[in-house]
């Protein structure tokens, strides 16, 4: 995730305390790092690919000095990693620089009105658009500027600017990314994130969306939506830099599981165009390659192997295509059936897991389209891929993966409706009605986060347990799958799932009286057969969690426990239906005291086979 630190106050003090906050967001992942500061002269700017020590090499020969500046860390998302694509973006005339966390959802049609107005773009990133729009409304004072770039953007951001005009002072403007000012005896200062700041004060406030910040040496003066004046309150951080870099969340693992919501959106909303079509800018396939498309692969490992699983079913269900989905490991040593008429789907959150890699050189051997998805800009299975599609998850620091799973499968739909509207399989109005709904999801996970007091309490009931099973049918027996793992990943508790309907062909046998079972129901059609499942395990003795439809009363009466989901589209079930799975496992760990970031014997990306 992109990281942003930028002060105003006592003489030449703005490089030392930018780099210093810089290296403190460091253990987010970046690609690049850059800064800007005002000097006696004028707006220096300087900024590098690969990692922060380039930019500190360069700077400890050539100092910038002065009291106002900026400073990024980026984690590329449109276009790789390089110096042009690197915060800050700065105009033409070396006056303005902008340094931006998030998406620019509308940046395409921004782009396009700039170039009408001549302006010429050096980078491929969405961000480059702020410097430009402050470029062309700037009249000589900075934050009435903002107020009409603000009116003009739509997106997830995080900005700050600095404008060699306005030397005491620097703008910082917010939207669903969060921003943090500091404030200090004659210096104030703003961050992504609390821990780049915390070694010069603990007096803090946080922007909320849609407001601006003007800040002087002495002053912060904020305003909102409708650019009243407002007083923001003060909050003392007693946090240890250590909880600072989990925002305060307890382990990663948790913080990335509230972060889904917004990352779903941002790896959602910047593709979808003006007429609600979505637009796949880095998968160049047109209608005639898919028409040509027989079958898909989808080859994974891991938790990126079970979102493929629930992908076959989404892609199956919108295009009619049919879809195989493989283990990686296994994949790599098979004569497949991929020649020139498949698509293989290749899904790996890192980019460099070797099985994968190797599986994505076999396919392409064989003649096979390869369309990859995953979360690190130039990795190498990003590099080898014919057509990438990029979640916009940010780093995932946990070992046990979530946000990439939800964003995969956000991916998923993404690619399935627009297989689906070239196949003909659906009708451009099921496509739009899909796509708001797709939208409308993030926002039924965001609500399921504010309340997890249920999984709080299953953890704790089930945490001494030595095996509990997971069930499920169809799409649910895929999304157990994955709920399993987590389990098994971070509470070392034997944890499997099992298609619901096989259990009475053998693993029946091993429910006791009071073994947990997880049972999944979500989907309208397999309620009643869930019910007789649930009912065959019951009668064995197990103690039956179920997680389902609130609207599904019989489910719900039938399980000793039950967990709601919100009555959305059986489509979308499994973007939200694994929440519960992922907070269980996470507070079992916890519960256990396990090290819930470092599992035992796991690492974050396998590049061995
Ligand atoms: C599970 C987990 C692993 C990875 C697997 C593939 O929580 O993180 O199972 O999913 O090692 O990794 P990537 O997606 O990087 O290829």
């Amino acid at each position: 995730m992109c990281g942003i630190v930028g002060y105003v106050g006592r003489a030449n003090k703005a490089q030392e305390v930018i780099l210093s906050g810089l290296e403190r967001l460091e253990y987010r992942g970046y690609d690049s790092s850059g800064i800007a500061v005002l000097t006696n002269s004028k707006l220096e700017c300087h900024k590098f690919k690969g990692k922060l020590s380039v930019l500190k090499d360069f700077l400890s020969n050539n100092t910038l000095n002065g009291n106002v500046g900026i400073g990024h860390t980026r984690w590329a998302t449109h276009g790789n990693p390089t110096n042009e694509n690197a915060h800050p973006h700065i105009n033409e005339k070396n006056n303005i620089a902008i340094v931006h966390n998030g998406i620019i959802e509308n940046y395409l049609e921004l782009k396009q009105m700039l170039i009408e107005n001549g302006y010429v773009f050096k980078s491929e990133t969405d961000s480059e658009v702020i410097v430009y729009l402050f470029d062309m409304y700037y009249d000589e004072n900075l934050l009435n500027t903002a107020f009409k770039v603000r009116e003009l953007i739509r997106g997830t951001y995080a900005i700050v600017i600095i404008h060699n005009d306005q030397k005491e002072e620097f703008i910082a403007m917010r939207n669903e990314a969060p921003l943090v000012i500091g404030y200090g005896e004659k210096e104030n200062f703003v961050a992504s994130d609390i821990t780049a700041i915390l070694e010069y004060t603990k007096d803090i406030s946080f922007l909320d969306n849609g407001e601006i910040a003007v800040v002087k040496k002495d002053s912060v003066v904020v305003y909102d939506k409708n650019k009243n004046m407002v007083e923001k309150e003060h909050t003392t951080i007693n946090w240890s830099l250590e909880q600072a870099t989990k925002c305060g969340y307890k382990h990663f693992m948790l913080k990335e599981i509230h972060e889904q919501p917004s990352d779903i959106r941002d790896t959602l909303n910047s593709r979808i165009d003006k007429s609600g079509l979505i637009k796949l800018d880095d998968i160049k396939l047109t209608e005639s390659d898919i028409k040509k498309f027989n079958k898909i692969y989808i080859v994974a490992c891991g938790t990126a192997f079970n979102a493929g699983c629930v992908g076959k079913y989404i892609i199956e269900k919108l295009s009619k295509i049919h879809v195989t989905c493989e283990i990686a490991s296994e994949f790599r040593y098979q004569d497949p059936f991929v020649d020139e008429n498949t698509l293989t789907i290749i899904v790996s959150q890192s980019g460099e897991t070797a099985d994968t890699l190797s599986a994505l050189r076999l396919a392409k051997r064989k003649g096979s389209r390869i369309l990859s998805i995953t979360n690190v800009v130039d990795s190498s299975i990003a590099r080898e891929s014919d057509d990438v599609f990029y979640t916009w998850a940010g780093p995932e620091i946990a070992v046990a993966s979530t946000k990439a799973y939800t964003t995969q499968l956000t991916a998923f739909y993404m690619i399935a409706l627009n297989l689906g509207l070239y196949n003909k399989t659906l009708s451009i109005n099921d496509y739009k009605q899909y796509i708001k709904l797709l939208m409308q999801t993030a926002d039924v996970l965001q609500n399921m986060l504010e309340n997890t007091d249920e999984e709080k309490q299953i953890a704790n009931e089930i945490k001494d347990s030595t095996s509990i099973f997971y069930l499920g049918r169809l799409v649910d027996g895929q999304t157990a799958k994955e709920m399993a793992l987590k389990l098994k990943e971070i509470s070392y508790i034997f944890a499997e799932s099992f298609v619901a309907g096989e259990l009475k062909h053998g693993p029946i046998a091993l429910i006791e009286k009071g073994t947990p079972v997880i049972a999944l129901s979500t989907q309208k059609n397999m309620v009643e057969k869930m019910i007789s499942n649930i009912q065959e395990v019951k009668a064995r003795g197990a103690y039956v969690i179920g997680i389902g439809n609130e609207h599904d009363k019989a489910l719900q009466d039938i399980c000793q426990k039950f967990i709601k989901i919100p009555n959305i589209d059986d489509l979308f079930m499994p973007l939200v239906s694994v929440l519960p799975g992922q907070l269980i496992a996470y507070y079992v760990s916890d519960l256990k005291g396990y090290d819930v970031d470092k599992p035992r014997n796991l690492a974050k990306s396998v590049t061995v086979e």
